[in-house]
Order: C-alpha cells, then sequence, then structure tokens
C-alpha cells in the first residue's frame, strides 16, 4: 500500500492540496476538466486553505474543475451553517474562480419520494463526466467513508443512509445538542469511491491512530468500510504522526 507519513498536520494538509493542484494543472495541460470527488469535515480544512492560497498567490485556476461532494445531512436546508453546502462554500468554493454550474453537492431538501431518483442522477451524473479524477476522503472513528457507515456493501452507489451513533455524536457540538444532528444522509457509495482514477485518504491527529491501524490492518469486512480500500491499488494513505502512532 502507498503511505505517506508527514511530520504534523500542516504538512500533510500542503502535501494533500499540492497533489490536488498537480492534478488539475495535469488536466489543464492536456485541455481537459479535472474531475474531484471532496469531503467535508475537520481534516479538509487545512487542506482548502492551502488550495485557496494557490488560487491567491501561485494563480491555480479553478476553471476546468468539476466538483462532486461526498455527502450531505438530510434533510437539512443548504443555508443552515451545519449544511456542506455552507461549508463548501464557507471554505473553498467562495474563495476560488470554479463556475458555479460545475459544482456539485447531494441537495437533501427532496422529500422521501424524490430521494431514490435524486441519488440515482447524482451517481449517473459523476459516471456522465467519466467518473472522478481524485477523490479525497477523511475516515470517522467508525471506519466510515463518506457516510458508509459499519454494514455498507463493497458494491453501494449513492443512497439514502443511516447516520451510525457514534457518527452523530461526533457531529453534536457543532449542531449544540445530539437531537439537532440529522438521523439520515445523502452519501456516495463504496463503489461510487472505488472506481474514482487516485484516491487520497487523508487522517490527522492521534484520535484517528486506532481506525487507521485498523483500516489498514483488519480482514477485509463491511464492520469496517475504509478496509474495502485495502484491494484498491490508487488508494494513498497520506497521515501525520499522530494519525501514524499505532501503524507496525
Ligand atoms: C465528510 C465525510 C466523513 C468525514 C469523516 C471524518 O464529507 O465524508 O467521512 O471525512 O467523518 O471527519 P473529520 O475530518 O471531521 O474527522
Amino acid at each position: 500500500k502507498s503511505l505517506t507519513l508527514c511530520a504534523d498536520a500542516e504538512q500533510a494538509s500542503v502535501y494533500a492540496a499540492h497533489k490536488i493542484a498537480d492534478i488539475i494543472k495535469d488536466r489543464q495541460n492536456a485541455g481537459k476538466q479535472a474531475v474531484l470527488g471532496l469531503a467535508t469535515g475537520i481534516t479538509p480544512i487545512s487542506i482548502y486553505k492551502e488550495l485557496v492560497r494557490l488560487h491567491k498567490n501561485e494563480s491555480l485556476s479553478f476553471q476546468n474543475v468539476i466538483t462532486f461532494n461526498l455527502d450531505e445531512y438530510y434533510p437539512i436546508c443548504p443555508n443552515n451553517d451545519q449544511s456542506y453546502t455552507y461549508f463548501m462554500h464557507n471554505y473553498l468554493f467562495g474563495q476560488i474562480d470554479i463556475a458555479p454550474q460545475n459544482i456539485h453537492i447531494p441537495h437533501t431538501d427532496c422529500s422521501l419520494e424524490e430521494v431514490d431518483d435524486y441519488c440515482k442522477d447524482y451517481e449517473a451524473k459523476i459516471r456522465s463526466y467519466g467518473g472522478l479524477d481524485l477523490q479525497l476522503l477523511g475516515i470517522g472513528r467508525n471506519g466510515h467513508i463518506g457516510f458508509n457507515e459499519p454494514g455498507s456493501r463493497f458494491d453501494s452507489i449513492t443512497r439514502l443512509v443511516e447516520l451510525h451513533e457514534l457518527t452523530r455524536r461526533d457531529a453534536e457540538t457543532s449542531f449544540g445538542s445530539l437531537d439537532n444532528v440529522p438521523r439520515q444522509a445523502i452519501s456516495v457509495g463504496i463503489d461510487t469511491i472505488c472506481q474514482a482514477k487516485k484516491i487520497l485518504l487523508v487522517a490527522l491527529g492521534a484520535r484517528k491512530s486506532e481506525i487507521i491501524h485498523k483500516a489498514l490492518n483488519t480482514s477485509i469486512s463491511e464492520d469496517l468500510p475504509a478496509s474495502f480500500l485495502q484491494n484498491f491499488p490508487q488508494v494513498e494513505y497520506v497521515l501525520d504522526s499522530d494519525a501514524a502512532a499505532l501503524i507496525e
């Protein structure tokens, strides 16, 4: 497996941002669009900060970039500051030159009757662009990737999912109380993720050391969705020294 060990979170974030920038520039040089799968949460914040810096100071352009976010709570209003739509505009899209029509984030204001068709369309749209050139991933403390919680199938695609108790508790502080944390989400699937040409899984900090150790070493199982990545050679794990602490 491809492991990139960085001294600290700052170095890991800059490394990941530069990997993303390289793909954008390579595709630009080839006169093509770069299709990126993006994540939210604490982990990518510094990565997006570095991408914004590259845009402002080193003229990195996002005009050829198409994005698909991994997931969004269901239901949530896009204006709610806990929504991933708000997060992405705040940390990245509002500060770069990406065309608004190139941004895709699951919209979860559709009704329960509409949601299946909505998810199928989201999946089809990713595939209509020829799939993802790069998928950026964090990892949940229960091993989820996107909101593919334990029990998710290897062949799952974009769908409505139930959030795991630990995932909801990890979101409690930002929502103010556990009751305010949505119970469901729309998430792209394990299959959607694993079809990406390149996957960067970034884990930072001691709170991720145990799950990183398990994700890399346990046998592949639905109980730990990130373990499915062991099968795929295009995955690069970018870890800071705290997250890598338990790796033999
Ligand atoms: C978010 C996502 C989640 C997070 C994971 C880690 O879009 O897909 O899988 O990557 O929950 O979150 P943080 O980075 O907050 O530890």
